[in-house]
Parts: C-alpha cells; sequence; structure tokens
C-alpha cells in the first residue's frame, strides 16, 4: 500500500527521499513523487510506473531544498498516472500532501471544496486535503490549527503529511488508522544548510539544538539517518521543525514524543548476495526457525522446556480459539487449528479477517482470538482485533513485527522474530508462523496437563532438527525444482493437491505461483478434487501433489493415480527415497522427513517457494514487487 517518507534536516531533501522511497517500494507501488520545499516555493516530481522514473527526473532536474515530502502510491481512487500520484497540491500550489489511506467522504468535501472554487486536477480521494487544509489556513493563518480543523472533517482511515510553501522547514504528520514512524537522527547546525553537495552531511558534532527528522510508514525507509524512533498513535499528530518534534492530540492536548533506538539494521534490509529479497528470505529460513525455537526454549531443573509465553492469559482456561489472519498469514492458521486440535483438544476457529469483521461472532468465558500477520498492520485483521476486544474477548497477536498496531492494540505478543520480510511474497514468516503455532499448542496442551514430559522432550528435539531439515531440504531440492520450472514455467494453469497438514501447504504452494509467477493455480483439498475441478486435467496441467509418508500417504497416492489416469503431468512432494512415489511422477521434489508429522508442512513447502520463484524468473517476473499487490494490505 501506499508509503510516505519525509525529510528534515542539513541534506538535500531529494538524495535522502528517493533512498527512502525504494525502501518503500516492497510495500507495493504504481507511481511515485515528492515535494521538496526551497525558496518560498514548493517544488514537485513525480512520475507514473517504476521509482526509477522519478529517480531519472531528479538525476535531470534535482530540487535543491533540505525539507520535503515523498510518496509511493497503490492506486485506489484512479489509475496510476502522474495526475494522480502524490503528493497533491491546493489550488493556489502553497500546500502539499502525502497521505496513505482512504478518505471517505471525499466526494461530499470535494464537491463543498469545488462551490468554494477548489480547482481540482486528480481523480484521487487524497485531493482534498491540500484544498480543505489551504482553506483553513488562508480563513485562520496557524497551520497545525488549520490542520486539525481538517482532519475532524475528513472520514476514513489515513495517516498523511502536509508541507506549507510559507513554512520552509516544518513537516506536519497526521495518524488516524494508518500507520506512521517519526525518526531522530544526527545534530546539526541548522543555520548552515547545505547547498553544496547533493548527499554532504553537515553535521556539528552533536552541538546544536537540531536534530535530523524523518517521517515514514515503515522503519527501513528512515535508514541510515535515524537513529532513534517513535511510533505515532492513532489520533496524534506530529510537528516537525527545527525546534524539535512536538506530538499532541487532534485535540490539541500535548503528548510525550517517546523516542527509542531503532532495530532495524541496514543490512537486514539490504539484498546482500541475492538476486532479490525472495532468494534471500527463502534461505533464510533455518537461521529464523532455530531464532525462534531457542527464544521459547528454557533450560530448567529437569531439562530443555517449552517457555510459557507472557501473554497475561491464563492457557489452561482457554477452551476456544479463534485464529484471525488473510492470505498466507490465513494459510498458517489452518495449521495452527490442526496443531491446537490434536495437540491440546481445544475447539478451533479460524477465520478469513475480512469476514470476521463483518459477522457478529459469539464469545464464551474461555474464547481467545489470535491474530496472525506478518506485518501488523493488515487493515482487516486489525478491524477483526479491534471487534473481538469490543466484545471483551482477549486477543493474542502472532505478527512479525512487533512495534506495528496488531500489536501494540493486542492483550498478548508472540514475536516470530523473523527479521525484515521485505518480498511481498510471504515465506520465511510463514514457516515461522507454522513453528510459532507448533509451540503455542504445546504450551496449550502443557497448561491444561495434557502434554507428557516425553511428549515435550520429542517435540522439542523434533523441532530442533528442523533448521538443518530446511537447509537440507532447500539444498537437495533446487535441481529438480529447476528442472519442472524449466518445463512448466509456459503452463497456464497448475494445480497443487494436499490432504491434512499439507491442505494448507497446497493453498500456500499456489497462493505464491499466483502472486509472483501470474499462473492461475489453485489449491485443493486432494479429496475434494474429483467433485468438480478433476475436470480442468489435460495433458498440459501440472498438478503438484503432496505425499509424505503420513497417514493421508495412501489417500493421497489415488487421488496422484486419478490424476494420472486424465494424463495430468504429475509432480510431487514426498520423501526423497519413496522410490514407488518417484515411479509415478514426472518430477519428484524429495524432502526431508520431519520427526514429528505436525511439522512436516514446514518442509514441504519449501520447494514451492523455489517452485514460485523459479517460474517468476523464466516468466520475466519481478518476484519482490509483483504487479497489483502490497506487501501490507492497509486499506480495506
Ligand atoms: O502482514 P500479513 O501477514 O497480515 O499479510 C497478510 C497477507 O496480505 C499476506 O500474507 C499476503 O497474502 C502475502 N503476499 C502472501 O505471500
Amino acid at each position: 500500500m501506499c508509503g510516505i517518507a519525509g525529510y528534515l534536516g542539513p541534506k538535500t531533501a531529494d538524495s535522502v527521499l528517493i533512498v527512502a522511497l525504494e525502501r518503500l517500494k516492497y510495500r507495493g507501488y504504481d507511481s511515485a513523487g515528492m515535494a521538496v520545499m526551497s525558496e518560498g516555493e514548493i517544488h514537485l516530481r513525480k512520475a507514473a510506473g517504476k521509482l526509477k522514473h522519478l529517480a531519472d527526473k531528479l538525476e535531470a532536474q534535482p530540487l535543491s531544498g533540505h525539507c520535503g515530502i515523498a510518496h509511493t502510491r497503490w492506486a485506489t481512487h484512479g489509475p496510476p498516472t502522474e495526475a494522480n500520484s502524490h503528493p497533491h497540491l491546493s489550488t493556489d500550489g502553497r500546500v502539499a500532501v502525502v497521505h496513505n489511506g482512504i478518505i471517505e467522504n471525499h466526494e461530499p468535501l470535494r464537491r463543498a471544496l469545488k462551490d468554494q472554487g477548489g480547482i481540482f486536477v486528480s481523480e484521487t480521494d487524497t485531493e482534498v486535503i491540500p484544498q480543505l487544509i489551504s482553506t483553513l489556513y488562508r480563513a485562520g493563518g496557524d497551520p497545525l490549527a488549520a490542520v486539525r480543523a481538517a482532519v475532524a472533517r475528513l472520514e476514513g482511515s489515513f495517516a498523511f503529511a502536509v508541507v506549507f510553501a510559507d513554512q520552509p522547514r516544518r513537516i506536519i504528520a497526521v495518524r488516524q488508522g494508518s500507520p506512521l514512524i517519526i525518526g531522530k537522527g544526527k545534530a546539526y547546525d541548522p543555520a548552515e544548510p547545505n547547498r553544496e553537495g547533493r548527499t554532504e552531511v553537515f553535521t556539528k558534532g552533536g552541538s546544536t539544538a537540531a536534530r535530523e527528522l524523518m517521517i515514514a510508514s515503515d522503519a527501513p525507509a528512515l535508514l541510515p539517518h535515524a537513529q532513534q524512533v517513535c511510533f505515532l498513535e492513532d489520533g496524534h499528530l506530529a510537528d516537525l521543525s527545527d525546534a524539535g518534534v512536538a506530538i499532541s492530540t487532534f485535540a490539541g492536548v500535548p503528548v510525550e514524543a517517546k523516542f527509542k533506538p531503532i532495530e532495524v539494521t541496514a543490512e537486514a534490509v539490504s539484498k546482500g548476495s541475492f538476486d532479490s529479497f525472495m532468494a534471500k528470505e527463502i534461505a533464510e529460513q533455518p537461521t529464523v526457525l532455530a531464532r525462534l525455537l531457542e527464544s521459547r526454549l528454557r533450560t530448567g531443573a529437569s531439562g530443555v522446556e517449552i517457555v510459557e509465553p507472557d501473554l497475561g492469559l491464563d492457557l489452561k482456561a482457554v477452551n476456544h480459539v479463534v485464529f484471525l489472519a488473510a492470505g498466507t498469514s490465513w494459510h498458517a492458521a489452518l495449521l495452527g487449528k490442526r496443531f491446537l486440535e490434536q495437540l491440546a483438544r481445544i475447539h478451533v476457529e479460524v477465520d478469513i479477517s475480512s469476514e470476521y469483521r463483518y459477522r457478529n461472532p459469539v464469545a464464551s468465558g474461555g474464547t481467545l482470538v489470535v491474530a496472525i500477520s506478518q506485518s501488523g498492520e493488515t487493515a482487516d485483521t486489525l478491524a477483526g482485533l479491534r471487534l473481538a476486544r469490543a466484545k471483551f474477548i482477549p486477543v493474542v497477536a502472532l505478527v512479525n513485527v512487533v512495534t506495528s498496531t496488531i500489536a501494540r492494540e493486542s492483550n498478548g505478543v508472540m514475536p516470530l522474530l523473523a527479521g525484515p520480510e521485505i518480498g511481498v511474497a510471504s515465506t520465511k514468516a510463514y514457516t515461522a508462523q507454522v513453528l510459532a503455532l507448533y509451540l503455542f499448542a504445546l504450551q496449550v496442551a502443557k497448561a491444561k496437563g495434557l502434554l507428557t514430559p516425553e511428549a515435550e522432550q520429542q517435540a522439542i528435539a523434533a523441532a530442533r532438527a528442523l533448521p538443518e531439515q530446511v537447509a537440507a531440504t532447500l539444498r537437495e531440492t533446487e535441481e529438480e525444482v529447476c528442472e519442472a520450472a524449466d518445463l512448466f514455467a509456459s503452463a497456464q494453469a497448475t494445480v497443487f493437491l494436499g490432504r491434512g497438514g499439507e491442505h494448507p501447504t497446497a493453498l500456500e504452494g499456489a497462493l505464491k505461483l499466483k502472486e509472483i509467477a501470474y499462473v492461475h493455480a489453485i489449491g485443493y483439498p486432494a479429496g475434494e478434487f474429483k467433485h468438480g475441478p478433476i475436470a480442468l486435467v489435460t495433458s498440459h496441467l501440472p498438478v503438484v501433489c503432496m505425499v509424505p509418508k503420513d497417514a493421508m500417504y495412501e489417500k493421497m497416492l489415488s487421488n496422484l493415480q486419478e490424476v494420472r489416469a486424465r494424463s495430468g503431468r504429475i509432480i510431487t512432494v514426498g520423501q526423497k527415497d519413496d522410490q514407488h512415489l518417484r515411479d509415478l511422477s514426472d518430477h519428484l521434489f524429495g524432502v526431508r522427513q520431519a520427526h514429528d508429522d505436525l511439522l512436516q508442512p514446514i518442509l514441504s513447502v519449501l520447494p514451492l517457494q523455489r517452485y514460485a520463484y523459479h517460474v517468476a524468473r523464466r516468466r520475466d517476473c519481478d518476484v519482490d514487487q509483483p504487479r497489483n499487490l502490497a506487501k501490507s494490505v492497509t486499506v480495506e
């Protein structure tokens, strides 16, 4: 979704902001723009399409100011044209705004502002914001008061930043429902602006009062300039100037700006030696799983044990869990249901967040909602969480971004510790979610007295074997995956079939292929296939069958035979030394066998992640930033 950035400091703003936009790209975008203040004017550069188009424009016509705002736009209202890209200006060109979110009452506002002489040049909902602020500013003369009065008239969920032509070193940032972070960097002397080199840093050894200030939708965009960050809360606005950061509520009550050291590193948000973030993140999985696991284990008097998470809850009293999630996180939730049912014997529902939020769910005393989200910002999951809390249902968040809104609004947090996930396709966060859910189910089982010490030790041993098994599986399946991708990259469609724990894997394999390779793909419960979709099978259709050696093995073989009998092309994911399966397959992605069947999906999904990646590459797709997609879906 849209990304916002802003900079105030000694460096040339365009050089800082273009890097910030580069780091926001992963959120998904289709145009970009920037506004920089100089000589009492707001200067704009905008470009439709890739960020490079904007960078080329800036190269040809640099902007020379030291304060500015910038934006990557993911189109909602109006196509991704230059006219619709942000920043948007007021009719007099004296106010500029970048915005993330949706202004729901933009139509009546637009009509009213037009009646007052406003001239609109875009189809966006955003354009009403600078027009409205400008009108109020001209009437009252106080920028902060104008922003507050404008916010009072806006409906929807949004974050925006505004600059005024006659306030050349000031940015006002507003948050109501969409994330916004403030960054603070090095000290410098504001009396000595840098008018020379485009990237030169002017600092005075920390002896002056002013500090470099930034805003962004996401922490990586603040790097490398910010050293400290402050998360703006809903209903708050921040006034950034050479005097520092002043935060207040929309009603004008001052709020303390709480800064803390930035945790994300520049290395964590770079590709390193990989050709894409997706490739890097797939390769990181052994490390991610090992880190997560060790964070949940403790060596006590009786040996290694699973640590009870500090969720502020009595897990023993939980008798009903509702998982809320979207996309890949929803697939992880489906596995969470299996784990909790099998290990803790409790009733579990798995809900798609966008459906749950508009129902009237029933809650009993022992209900717990678990919101699963890599980003922690998915609008529907957040809305579902708020609905649950309004019904006094406790909510635990399983998130990767622990500073996210979902984490902050939940009663307890289970962090994934996967590090920043930049590729739009979720990979390392997914396997971390599945392992975290397994550990959570064990904890609930333990709290209920359903986990014997022996069973706990076996589960720990099975989980501890995973990082090595993941590394081996990635290594050992690569050649076969590449061969299959060579063969099937031009296939029009692909079907993924699985049963039990491998049904979510089939869904996940299909989603990966759809989102990054643009191949029509469906994941289906294998037993359901003959109730309709089997009609799709021809000799051109690759059918990926998940056939680990588990309780469903024979059933899966029968389903595989049904596809074979209709000449479908068979790719299987199964045990690497399963010769029978190999004989039945056109291609076998031979994975390692988990020591606990419940954990097998973590291994089975790995070749499917790599398969989607290789097919996408062969189809010339941008694996990190697939068309139409956003990393965090912060609007409905
Ligand atoms: O950040 P979240 O886990 O809440 O995101 C949910 C989905 O938008 C996300 O998993 C999406 O489906 C991914 N692009 C899948 O790879």
